[in-house]
């Protein structure tokens, strides 16, 4: 298990490499990735079968080699995900070990999905009863993965839960003989199961999962050879937060494929598919103050980077960690301080509560010019981005053994307004 995490509000380097020799080299706002730490995640969960990437959370087609070359396989929510893996090294169809090395997991297909999917030779995790005849339409004696809702969920937050009847994703659990018997008309094989009640959770609540899995695998019978953990491992955003016992969690899901493999007597593969933990940790959001105002009683650095780049404060009131790097490597006493972005909603605030109450944090004085590191922000960060008030999503860079390398250009302000047209 990783030890904990401290967290400093002074950054004078990212892998080695001084923030202002990166801002002066790509500019800001930049995502920068630290590879050694995705692969150090990746290596600590090697006691799963099958460590599957859910790249939904940082998913730069470099960052997806990178995994690919690490030896873990890819999960796929959309045709642009699927293209992703292609594009990263990923083959359709089974690798030499039988695991299907892409699988797409949703609750719906649209058209371009399904052709790729046709195309490539894509394994399909179903989440709704209606994707098994669909897939069924379109190719012949597939094996699938049901993804199963169990009934309960949790995550960080109510909108990352993903488990429970008020949530869209997954078949719901009382469904299940009703979708072996559509499968079975359809003349596909439910080779494996599949549950994810929801990201960044606990535990206690993953484990719940342990019994659930076990029961709908003796529902399905023996054509059941992978059951799917999914993912949600949780990673500490601030110092009072931990790790989880990764072993203890492994040990649950062990007993399972173990009572299974001897109920069923073949072996059974079993798989974890993180997001979070494989990237979070390892990205940093490198933005320049642009601007330091007082306010009252309050004072704000206005950074260059706003919810276009970073959206989970704004979305779920996240905490990320934040550090000043000073300019000439000084140290200076803390000072409470808001830290907003430039656009031009009051929501734009990174150090704010789930509700969008706006907080403060103890952060070293800096000045315009001076660099500001938002940490922690390697998952669902440059992923979220967008285009709002027409800002270019940033750019992003990976540091590998040493040395920094651009993996996604800066957006130009052309690449904004392509395919928009204006009718004659
Ligand atoms: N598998 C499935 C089916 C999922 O839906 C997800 C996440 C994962 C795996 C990966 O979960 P992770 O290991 O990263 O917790 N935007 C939110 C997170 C949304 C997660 C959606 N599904 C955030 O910024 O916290």
């Amino acid at each position: 298990m990783p030890q904990i995490q401290e967290f400093s509000t002074t950054r004078t380097d990212i892998a080695g490499i001084s923030v202002y020799e990166l801002a002066s080299q790509f500019g800001t706002p930049t995502f920068v990735y630290d590879a050694s730490v995705i692969q150090q995640r990746v290596s600590d969960l090697a006691q799963f079968d099958v460590v599957r990437y859910a790249q939904k959370a940082c998913s730069n087609i470099a960052i997806v080699d990178l995994v690919r070359q690490s030896g873990v396989v890819v999960d796929a929510v959309s045709a642009g995900e699927i293209h992703r893996a292609l594009l990263a090294g990923y083959k359709g169809g089974p690798g030499e070990d039988g695991t299907p090395q892409i699988v797409y997991t949703a609750d719906i297909f649209d058209q371009m999905a399904l052709d790729l999917i046709a195309e490539h030779d894509i394994h399909v995790n179903c989440g709704s009863p209606d994707m098994i005849a669909q897939l069924a339409e379109r190719v012949s004696g597939a094996h699938i993965t049901l993804r199963l809702n169990p009934g309960f969920g949790h995550g960080h937050s109510q909108k990352t839960n993903t488990g429970g009847e008020q949530s869209k994703h997954g078949i719901w659990f009382e469904q299940l003989a009703e979708c072996k018997a559509l499968a079975d008309n359809a003349g596909l094989t439910i080779s494996g199961l599949h549950m994810h009640i929801g990201s960044g959770t606990d535990l206690e609540h993953l484990a719940q999962v342990c019994g659930s899995m076990k029961q709908a695998a003796l529902e399905v019978g023996p054509s059941i050879s992978v059951v799917s953990a999914g993912g949600g491992l949780p990673v500490p955003y601030n110092s009072s937060q931990s790790y989880m016992d990764l072993d203890r969690y492994y040990e649950l899901w062990d007993e399972v494929r173990k009572s299974l493999e001897s109920e069923f007597e073949h072996s059974i593969s079993l798989e974890i598919e993180p997001g979070r933990y494989l990237s979070a940790e390892s990205g940093f959001l490198l933005t320049e103050i642009r601007a330091v105002k007082e306010m009252g009683s309050n004072r704000f650095y206005l950074v260059d980077a706003g919810f276009n780049n970073l959206a989970r404060p704004i979305m779920y009131g996240s905490y990320h960690p934040i550090s000043i790097s000073p300019r000439n490597g000084d140290s200076r006493e803390d000072q409470a301080v808001i830290v907003g972005g430039p656009l031009c909603e009051s929501g734009d605030i990174f150090t704010q509560e789930e509700g969008g109450f706006v907080a403060s944090r103890q952060l070293p004085k800096a000045e315009v010019g001076e660099l500001l590191v938002i940490e922690c922000a390697g998952a669902y960060g440059s992923v979220m981005g967008s285009n709002y008030n027409s800002k270019p999503l940033a750019s992003e860079v990976l540091i590998k053994q040493g040395e920094a390398h651009l993996i996604r250009a800066r957006q130009s302000l052309d690449d904004i307004t392509r395919g928009e047209i204006i009718p004659s």
